[in-house]
């Protein structure tokens, strides 16, 4: 049912933490099983240098949040507000249908770090 991808980065997720003094900071909730992830950047001259995520999820969640914290880290906050949760299953080598909706909780938790950012230093 899951990639081997999908598996990896479930049992072994990149970037699982928390930041201090973080340069945005974004929690979102899944509205279809009310699982939450929370995502910190370090950003410097609008280039994402560190990134860690704390996810409440299912193993889908988990491995999307892995693998998108992965494909921001160094690309700018532009770049990283154009990711996908598309772009990320597809990372993965694929999602099942039924949890193509874990995968939104790890874009719109970037997006929401990003929006914290640009907020707090007036971008
Ligand atoms: Fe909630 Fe997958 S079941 S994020």
């Amino acid at each position: 049912m899951y990639s081997d991808q999908v598996m990896d980065h479930f049992m072994n997720p990149r970037n699982v933490g928390e930041i201090e003094n973080p340069d945005g900071v974004g929690e979102v909730g899944n509205a279809k099983c009310g699982d939450i992830m929370k995502v910190f950047l370090k950003i410097e001259n609008d280039i994402i240098v560190d990134v860690k995520f704390k996810t409440f999820g299912c193993g889908a969640a988990i491995a999307t949040s892995s693998m998108s914290t992965e494909m921001i880290k160094g690309k700018s906050v532009d770049e990283a507000l154009a990711l996908t949760n598309k772009a990320v299953a597809e990372a993965l080598g694929g999602l099942p249908p039924v949890k193509m909706h874990c995968s939104v909780l790890a874009e719109h938790a970037i997006k929401a770090a990003i929006e914290d950012y640009k907020k707090k230093h007036n971008k």
